[in-house]
Formats: C-alpha cells, structure tokens, sequence
C-alpha cells in the first residue's frame, strides 16, 4: 500500500492510531541500522564529558532523521526534539551514552579502540536505542500528538553527573513523563525487568581530608597523627550503619581508598578518606551526609586534628513510578503476549536517572541482554561485558510502544 492510499484508509476507518504491531516491524526493519550505529560506538567510547564524537554521532543522525537539536549549555550530550502533527503531551527519553575508564578484554570484531576505555555498561545499547526510537518515531510523525524529547546525557558514570545539567538546560520543560532503559545482563534477551517504587540508591559520595601535625615517629606526643585519627575515623563510620540508623532500611557505607602518610619514621601530616554511602531510603539519605560529618568531625576534635569534608555527589534513590511501570508492562505484553515480564531486585547500585525522577514520574526497565551461548552474562563493568545486540528491537518496540500510549496514539488493537 502506498503511503497515499494507507493515509487514506485511515481517514475511511477513523482511526490513524499506531498499533504495537506496525511499531514492532518497524523496529525489526531497523536492527542492522541499529547494529551498525551500536558497533560504531562500542568501537569508539568516550569516558565521562569527554564525549565529543559520540555527541556529533548523535547529533548527525538525529538531524538526518528531521528531529530539532536544541542548544544547551554543555560540553557533550544531545538534546533533541520531535514534534508531531498535532498538539498533545511532552513525553521524555533519557539514553546515556558514556563509557568506563577499562581495557575490553573480549574478541569480539567490533571491540574498543580506545586502549582503557569501554562500553562496559551497555551506554552503546542504549544510545543505539535511543536512537532507533527517534528514526521509528519520526516515521510516524504525521500521526504523533504532542513532542518527543530526546535525551542523551553525558557523563552518568562519574559524579556529579549529567543529569542535573540537562535537567537545568531544559530537558525536562513542560514533560509530563520520563522513560529510561538500562541493559541487564541478568535478565535474558527478549525480556525486560520491572520495580515499582525505590529501585536503586541514593549514592552520597564523599571525601574526607584529615589535618594533623606531622614529626618525627619516636616523638608521637609533639606531633597529631593523621593516619591513626583517619584509621578511628574509617572504623567508626560503620557504627553509623549499625546503631544510628533505622535497621529495616538497608544502607551501606564503603570507603574505597585511604592515602595517608610518607615514610616509615614519620607521622602522617594528613589523610584522604574516599567513600560512598548507600541508602533506599530518602529519609536516610538526607541524614547520612550529617552523620558522617558529625562523626569524622568529633573524632578528629577529640584528637586534635582539623576535618574538611567535601560532597561530591548526592543522587536521591531512583523511584519508579507504578503507573508508569503498568504502562511499560502493558507496552510489553501487547507487543511479546504471554512472555514473562521479571521483578528486578532492589539493589544499592546508583544512578542519576534519579534525578529526573525527582521532577517528573517516570520510570527505568531493564532490558535483558543475556545470552550465555554468546558470552553476554557478564556482570556490568566486566572487561568483557557483552549483550545479545536482539535486545535492540525489543527495546526500541517498548519505548516507542510506551511513549505512543503516552502520547495517546497507540491503537487499542
Ligand atoms: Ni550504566
């Protein structure tokens, strides 16, 4: 049927909705384009705000597919936009499109050519998704009611992150709901994961510099000794976890790196504490900051030494909204009937897609990706982390299925 002759059954019948079906093909007819543009990027990653070609990647075919690049303030990340035909809701895409600082060991023909860098978080799939959904959109614009905001954030993997950025760069003006997806190597390819309500945690990152006063080993009494009052310090901060807060919430406080000292005979003049907290609770987490504060602050009193404690970063917890998660599992039961949708455990992981929750409902699904045969179980930040590229149509079906129904364009059949 030509396009003339389709737009005209249309009319006869009343109906130009989209149904889950057509969106399906279309996504089908999309996979190699896909593959390319996914291999494209996972051949050529870029770490946090360092993504100049990856943003002119996008930019490019976003622009060829007729979408309008909005200006922002950033260094990288895209923006974009797609109007439909006629007035409705604006609805949000956030893809992020970062990669890790970690030398890929895996064989695979498109395998990192950045030495130390790699897509070992799956950003490549879902930029790759992003954009399939911008192309399967567009095609579609005549029968679109409202706009399609297209997010591509930088930088979700280092702290302060991009969200907040777009978010002040307008990302979210006028949006009434926000769609997310992460790839999930636990989850196998073909299907995709849900959680209603705290799904991920607020990740408080910080970093504590200890004061003291530096002299000779043998005279300990003349000196203040920043290693040892650092040490108490580090063995107190998981007092808070077990006596300070509510132990029905799970909270975890890691402190990954300790530098201190310069020699065997002398006493350390400082230390550098780096640290993550963990908590799904909102509650806690705007109290965890305080307690560590008072806690490495008291102990460093008691001793004599000075404290300067820095917040490095501060996501809330990733909620999920409900009835946006009833939308994505409708979306996927209409376009996968009878295939089992997966209840993604609670985890502390973090993630600024957060941040967008905070200001509009909206919600994450995992989309599977694992396939044992082909190696694609590895956890995520594996040096060999692989995902099964089917997983790019199911993706790319869902979101344009879910943001059409949001829209209010998606035919009851
Ligand atoms: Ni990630």
């Amino acid at each position: 049927m030509t396009k003339k002759a389709l737009r005209k059954e249309l009319s006869k019948t009343g109906t130009s909705k989209i149904s889950p079906q057509e969106i399906l093909s279309a996504s089908e007819r999309l996979f190699d384009s896909q593959v390319s543009w996914r291999r494209h990027l996972h051949m050529y990653p870029e770490v946090a705000n360092t993504e100049f070609k990856t943003t002119a990647f996008i930019t490019d075919l976003v622009e060829k597919t007729g979408l309008r690049v909005l200006p922002i303030k950033m260094k990288t990340g895209v923006l974009a936009e797609l109007k439909g035909s006629k007035p409705g809701p604006s609805i949000a895409l956030r893809a992020d499109i970062d990669a890790l600082p970690i030398t890929e060991e895996t064989n695979l023909p498109f395998k990192s050519k950045h030495i130390g860098c790699m897509h070992a978080c799956g950003h490549d799939v879902h930029t790759a998704t992003g954009l399939g959904v911008a192309h399967l959109l567009s095609q579609m614009r005549e029968r679109l009611c409202g706009t399609v905001r297209f997010i591509f954030q930088p930088a979700e993997e280092c702290p302060p992150g991009g969200a907040r950025p777009m978010i002040a760069n307008g990302a979210l003006k006028d949006v009434s709901t926000i769609f997310s997806l992460h790839v999930d190597p636990s989850v196998p390819v073909g299907q995709i994961g849900l959680r209603d309500g705290a799904a991920l945690a607020a990740a408080i990152d910080f970093d504590l510099t200890i004061s003291g006063v530096s002299g000779h080993a043998a005279r300990p009494h003349l000196c203040v000794d920043a290693l040892v009052t650092g040490a108490e310090v580090i063995h107190s901060l998981q007092t808070i976890v077990s006596r300070e807060v509510d132990p029905i919430s799970p909270v975890a406080i890691t402190i990954g790196q300790f530098h201190s000292g310069t020699a065997r005979n002398v006493i350390a003049q400082t230390a550098h504490i780096i640290g993550t907290a963990r908590t799904l609770s909102p509650e806690i987490a705007k109290q965890l900051p305080v307690l560590i504060k008072r806690t490495a602050e008291s102990i460093c009193a008691a001793r004599g030494a000075k404290l300067e404690m820095k917040l490095i970063a501060d996501y809330p917890p990733m909620i999920n909204d409900a009835g946006v998660n009833r939308r994505f599992a409708r979306g996927f039961e209409r376009l996968y009937t009878g295939k089992e949708i997966i209840t993604t455990p609670q985890s502390l992981g973090g993630e600024d897609f957060a941040c967008y929750l905070e200001k509009v409902p909206g919600a994450m699904m995992r989309l599977g990706v694992q396939n044992k045969k082909i190696g694609a179980d590895k956890p995520w930040h594996h040096p060999a982390f692989m995902a099964d590229e089917r997983a790019l149509t199911v993706g790319t079906a869902v979101l344009s299925t879910v943001i059409c129904d949001a829209l209010g364009v998606l035919s009851d059949q």
